[in-house]
């Protein structure tokens, strides 16, 4: 008995973890394997604006823009423009809309993973 159970947990996770492979296949930053729960949550609601490689987009500002250093937007900015969106202001793309549906770990991940790219990648002054 518990051995069937051990193979049924076994099973699932099996399935749970080729399901995120799929999702993230088509996004370069996680090709090399190197997926992060922070890279994931980026992929899937931040990159669509601003930029799978945080570049930005012709919807979304450059997340290495100097404007963007944690001195000038500390984290609790990022808490806040997910939870409650950002009214335009500092470019001339748009109001950013409120991130639905990501829990408190996901929001801490994905402020992590911004955070490690602007120091890998550097900001653009
Ligand atoms: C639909 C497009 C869109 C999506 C999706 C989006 N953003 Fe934004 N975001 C914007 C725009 C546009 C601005 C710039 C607003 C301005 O300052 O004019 C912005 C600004 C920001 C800012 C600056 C906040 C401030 O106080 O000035 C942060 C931080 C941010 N986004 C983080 C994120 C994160 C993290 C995600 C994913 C969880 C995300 N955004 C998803 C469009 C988007």
């Amino acid at each position: 008995m518990k051995t069937a159970m051990t193979h049924l947990l076994c099973v699932g996770l099996i399935l749970a973890v080729s399901a995120c492979a799929a999702d993230e296949s088509a996004d370069p930053l996680v090709a090399d394997g190197s997926g992060t729960l922070g890279q994931s949550v980026y992929a899937q609601n931040c990159a669509s604006c601003h930029g799978v490689n945080l570049e930005g987009t012709d919807k979304g500002p450059s997340q290495l823009s100097i404007v963007y250093e944690p001195n000038h937007h500390n984290d609790d900015s990022y808490r806040s423009a997910i939870a409650n969106g950002v009214p335009q202001h500092h470019w001339p793309f748009g109001d950013m809309p409120p991130v639905e549906g990501l829990n408190a770990e996901e929001v801490e991940a994905v402020i992590a993973f911004i955070r490690s790219e602007q120091e890998r990648q550097g900001f653009q002054r």
